[in-house]
C-alpha cells in the first residue's frame, strides 16, 4: 500500500478517502518536533499533502521514494522548489479555486481600512457615539478613485475587476511583464512601480513571494505614496518591510492599511496591532468553507493522479525545471 504523509490539518472527508486507499500518517506537533517527525515518516513515503509548513532539504533529505508534495495552497514560497527539482519530486498546488474568495477578502480589507469599519464598530459598541460624528470618524472615498494592483495574476485581476466594474475605479497595474489581454478587459494601464505608487489612491499587493518581490515595498516606496492612500497586502508578509509600514502609518504618511499576511505567522503580538489606522486579519484570504473544500479536493486529486502515474492538473514544477 502506498504511504501518504499528512503534514497539516486537512478536511475529514478527504482524509477518509485517503485512508481508504493508502497508508496514511498524520503528523502531530503535539507529539514532538515536527521536523523530526517529517524526517522519520518521509523515509518510505510516496506522497505528502498539507499546507503552511517549510519543506526543504533539512526535513526531506531522508525521502527515498517521494513522488509528490501536494500543497493545499496556490502559494508555494515555503517549499524549496530547487531542491525538489534536484530530487525529481513533484510539487502541485491549488490555483483558481480560491481566486474570487481571496479577491473578496482583499476588497473587504480595502473598504474596511478606507471607512475605518472595525475601529468605528468598536467605537460605536463602546457607547462613544454621544453626538454627531466629527472628522475623526471620516473615511476616504473608494468609488471613482484609482486602484493600483501590484501583480496582475488571477487574484490581482479579480481584485481589479471588482474595482473597475463595481466601483468605477481607474485601474493601474505593475507586474514583471505587461498583461495586455487581461489589462484591456479592465482598461488597466501598466505603470512602473514608482509611478503606480505615486498615482494610486488604493494600492493592493497581489504578487507571489520570490527573490524579486521579497521586501519589494519598503520606506522608499511608502514615501512615494499619497497621504490619503490605503495600502493592502493579501500576498505574503515578506513582500513588505513591516517596520517601514509601521513608520508610514505612525507618521500618517498614508491614510491606512489592511493586512492579511505577515512576515511571521501566526502572529500574537506586533507593533502593527497598536496602530489606530490598520485593519488586520489572520491570513484568511481563502478561508471560506466552500473554497477550502475545493482546495483540498483539488490537492487530493493532484496527489491521486501522481500516485496513479498520471500527470497532476496543477504542477509547480512539471519538468523539474
Ligand atoms: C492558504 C494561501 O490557505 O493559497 C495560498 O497561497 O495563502 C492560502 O490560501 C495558506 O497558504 C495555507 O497555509
Amino acid at each position: 500500500m502506498k504511504k501518504v504523509v499528512v503534514f497539516s490539518q486537512i478536511d475529514q472527508d478527504v482524509l477518509e478517502r485517503l485512508q481508504q486507499n493508502y497508508q496514511v500518517v498524520i503528523l502531530n506537533p503535539k507529539l514532538g518536533d515536527i521536523n523530526a517527525q517529517i524526517r522519520q515518516e518521509v523515509i518510505d513515503a510516496d506522497a505528502m499533502i498539507g499546507s503552511g509548513r517549510l519543506l526543504n532539504e533539512s526535513n526531506l533529505a531522508p525521502a527515498q521514494q517521494l513522488k509528490i508534495i501536494s500543497t493545499v495552497s496556490v502559494g508555494y514560497d515555503n517549499y524549496d522548489v530547487n531542491y525538489l527539482n534536484q530530487r525529481k519530486i513533484w510539487l502541485s498546488n491549488t490555483p483558481h479555486v480560491l481566486t474570487e474568495t481571496t479577491a473578496d477578502l482583499a476588497f473587504s480589507l480595502l473598504m474596511s481600512a478606507a471607512r475605518k469599519i472595525p475601529q468605528l464598530d468598536t467605537w460605536t459598541k463602546q457607547g462613544q457615539w454621544q453626538k454627531t460624528i466629527s472628522t475623526e470618524q471620516f473615511g476616504v472615498d473608494i468609488f471613482g478613485k484609482t486602484l493600483g494592483i501590484i501583480g496582475l495574476g488571477h487574484i490581482g485581476a479579480a481584485i481589479a475587476r471588482r474595482g473597475f466594474y463595481g466601483f468605477n475605479m481607474d485601474i493601474l497595474y505593475h507586474s514583471r511583464r505587461e498583461k495586455i489581454e487581461v489589462a484591456q478587459s479592465l482598461n488597466a494601464q501598466y505603470r512602473e512601480l514608482d509611478d503606480l505608487l505615486q498615482q494610486s489612491d488604493f494600492i493592493v499587493v497581489a504578487v507571489d513571494l520570490n527573490v524579486e518581490s521579497k521586501q519589494l515595498i519598503g520606506a522608499e516606496q511608502f514615501d512615494l505614496m499619497q497621504k490619503h492612500a490605503v495600502f493592502v497586502n493579501i500576498a505574503r508578509g515578506s513582500v513588505v518591510d513591516e517596520h517601514a509600514l509601521i513608520k508610514a502609518l505612525q507618521n500618517n504618511k498614508i491614510f491606512a492599511a489592511g493586512l492579511d499576511v505577515y512576515a511571521k505567522e501566526p502572529l500574537q503580538s506586533s507593533a502593527l496591532f497598536e496602530l489606530p489606522n490598520i485593519v488586520t486579519t489572520p491570513h484568511i484570504g481563502s478561508a471560506t468553507a466552500q473554497t477550502r473544500k475545493k482546495m483540498v479536493q483539488l490537492a487530493y486529486q493532484n496527489l491521486v493522479d501522481a500516485l496513479e502515474n498520471k500527470t497532476p492538473r496543477y504542477l509547480v514544477n512539471p519538468n523539474f525545471k
